[in-house]
């Protein structure tokens, strides 16, 4: 994989346009290309016209997936709580029986699942696809999906530092007296599995660390149009992207000479701007093409 291309904005600006449109280009310029959609209120199969829950070729070049977010989501709760489960099983202070139930309401379930949707669909894909094109959900549930794997990963290396405390604890009464610790709790960390999870879980969201921090590797692209409020919250995406030490590439003004308001959005950005103008026909195909051939900047 050569490339990650995450398209972010407000709702409705054209970033499902934007990422149909650099995937058909890239497709015509026979570059294997895997356009996945992790927006739960669909539409890149809109454009498509076909069903995309399963990844599917649409293109000689180009295949499209849409992550069925919900499916996925009760799949990530039932594994959650199996696991719980396994691990768990010698606590009997939590009712594990009503965990499924818990998790099902706690917040930020939804972020998690959805983030780690994106890991399995890129690193899946990584190896197959020269470019990957992303098309993202609004604002806010992006960058809260942005921003899990940061501060996952920091809690993930904490809990990895107590939990072997915890052991060598166990271990050291185990050492005075074998009688005081059961024998199904563990007192190696070879064979202890909260910490194998624990690992687990750190070699996922290191995984999007990396690769979101790896600016040869991925490239953000914020779309905004001519009015103040997707303007207002590209900027918030550029203020996020920065507190996480991550950075915006390009800017795409899309359904140029549709709005009133005239930016000058190179003072605003101090980056690449990239205009696509108001067009008719922009769902379809060779008029999407022709547009992503100003968005071929992105993957130069
Ligand atoms: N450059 C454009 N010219 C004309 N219509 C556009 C353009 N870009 C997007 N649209 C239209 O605007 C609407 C919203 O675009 P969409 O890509 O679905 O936005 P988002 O994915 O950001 O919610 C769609 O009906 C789309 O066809
Ligand atoms: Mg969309």
């Amino acid at each position: 994989m050569k490339r990650v291309i995450f398209f972010l904005g407000k709702g409705g600006v054209g970033k499902t346009t934007s990422s149909a449109a650099l995937s058909f280009y890239l497709s015509s310029q026979k570059k294997d290309t895997y356009w996945v959609s992790i927006d739960p209120a669909h539409n890149i199969s809109d454009i498509v016209k076909e069903d995309l829950r399963e990844k599917r070729q649409i293109e000689k070049h180009l295949f499209a997936e849409e992550v069925d977010v919900e499916a996925y989501l009760q799949n990530f709760l039932k594994e959650t709580t199996k696991k719980m489960k396994e691990t768990y099983k010698y606590l009997q202070i939590v009712n594990l029986e009503s965990m499924f139930d818990i998790l099902k309401h706690s917040p930020g379930m939804e972020e998690y699942s959805m983030m780690y949707a994106l890991k399995e669909k890129i690193e899946s894909n990584m190896n197959n696809f020269e470019y990957i094109v992303v098309d993202t959900p609004p604002t806010g549930l992006m960058l809260k999906i942005i921003s899990l794997p940061f501060s996952s990963k920091m809690w993930i290396e904490k809990l990895i530092t107590w939990r072997k405390k915890i052991i060598d604890r166990r271990a050291a009464i185990a050492n005075i007296n074998p009688k005081k610790i059961d024998s199904d709790i563990a007192i190696t960390e070879e064979e202890d599995k909260v910490l194998k999870e624990l690992g687990y879980q750190s070699k996922h969201v290191t995984f999007m660390v990396e690769l979101l921090r790896n600016k040869n590797q991925s490239k953000m692209v914020v779309v905004l149009n001519e009015d103040e409020m997707s303007l207002s919250e590209s900027l918030k995406i550029k203020e996020g992207l920065e507190d996480l030490g991550l950075s915006l590439d390009f800017v795409v003004l899309n359904k140029e000479g549709l709005g009133k308001i005239k930016y000058s959005l190179e003072d605003k950005f101090s980056l690449p701007i990239i205009r696509m103008p108001y067009t008719k026909n922009a769902m379809d195909k060779t008029t999407l093409s022709n547009l992503g051939q100003r968005l071929s900047v992105i993957v130069n």
